[in-house]
């Protein structure tokens, strides 16, 4: 899906034309992958877009760079007001918002001590990145040869740039292979995530999600998908997965930002029921929590020309 641009790009405090927001070759992040980032994505509402769960992302992006050891020069507040800003110069009724911080030009070599940090934030239109009908017809999955990273070598807890060399290797490996997306594996051999969304399992009619602990990012998605589907009824435990989970589900979906909800068919081949009737209920309330149309969900969704925020992870 190529890129379409869109007027302007916050660049370390200034809006300026999407053509100009450039960097140096030099760039030490480009070099070294010590970047952090967000995936956000604004919906069209009522009144206007809205930002799902902007300050929890924005809180994430502060936390991937606490993790680093990288100081951001702006407040939650501060990149918040940004991303509004950002958001509302596209015109878009919705669109996916990119902030990343990064080292930036002027230093090379390991230390980043003496580095700058900048930051920027993109938005352009962006479809549902496993496809449209990803809820109806489910994805096809494999388990990757790659395995997710431990703890103690890159921190799965931080959005990274250098994190997701590998997920793209996953990625382009599903890809080849004919499938759509990939699990991760991590060293202990459980289940961890996707390259890009974390995974729900029903095993014994409860759902049932990977951890941190097991490597999986934290995604504000699964925490708000837990909340949905509690609220729906459903049990929702984070615990372990096997590989044998997957295999014998009865129903499994994937989530995050980028992806949404999005059922999965088979893994490895092995066929999973699809629709089931938990992703497609938690699937369709999410769609209309994102869009503000729920009203005990309607504080996550941050209006662009407001100062409402919304800092809740109710896992
Ligand atoms: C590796 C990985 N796991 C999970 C997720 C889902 O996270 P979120 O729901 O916060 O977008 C993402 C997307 O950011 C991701 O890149």
């Amino acid at each position: 899906m190529p890129i379409e641009p869109t007027e302007k790009i916050w660049m370390n405090g200034e809006l300026v034309p999407w053509d100009e927001a450039r960097i140096h070759v030099l760039t030490h992040t480009l070099h070294y992958g010590m970047g952090v980032f967000e995936g956000i994505r604004a919906y069209e509402t009522a009144d206007g877009p809205g930002v799902f769960r902007l300050t929890d992302h924005i809180a994430r992006l502060h936390q991937s760079a606490q993790i680093l050891g990288m100081t951001l020069p702006y407040s939650v507040d501060e990149l918040v007001d940004a991303t509004k800003a950002t958001v509302a110069a596209t015109g878009l009724a919705g669109c996916y918002v990119r902030p990343i911080a990064y080292y930036g030009y002027g230093e090379m070599g390991l230390n980043t001590q003496p580095c700058s940090v900048d930051v920027a934030i993109a938005c352009w239109p962006w479809g549902a990145y496993l496809g449209d009908d990803g809820l109806t017809k489910g994805v096809r999955m494999k388990i990757s040869s790659w395995t997710r990273h431990d703890h103690n070598t890159m921190p799965p807890a931080a959005k990274t740039t250098g994190n997701y060399v590998n997920s793209s290797l996953a990625k382009v490996e599903a890809l080849n292979a004919g499938y759509d997306e990939a699990i991760m594996l991590n060293p202990q051999g459980f289940i961890a995530e996707c390259t890009g969304e974390n995974i729900f399992a029903a095993r014994h009619g409860r759902l049932i999600t990977p951890p941190l602990a097991s490597g999986a990012l934290e995604g504000i998605t699964q925490s708000t998908v837990s909340s949905i589907a509690r609220d729906l009824g459903f049990e929702v435990e984070v615990g372990n997965l096997t590989r044998s989970d997957l295999y014998i589900a009865e129903e499994m979906f994937v989530c995050g930002t980028a992806a949404e909800v999005s059922a999965v068919a088979s893994v490895d081949d092995r066929v999973i029921p699809v629709p089931g009737p938990m992703t497609v209920a938690i699937g369709e309330e999410y769609a209309r929590c994102v869009r503000g149309q729920i009203d005990r969900y309607k504080d996550w969704v941050e209006g662009v020309s407001s100062s409402e925020r919304s800092s809740s992870d109710e896992r």
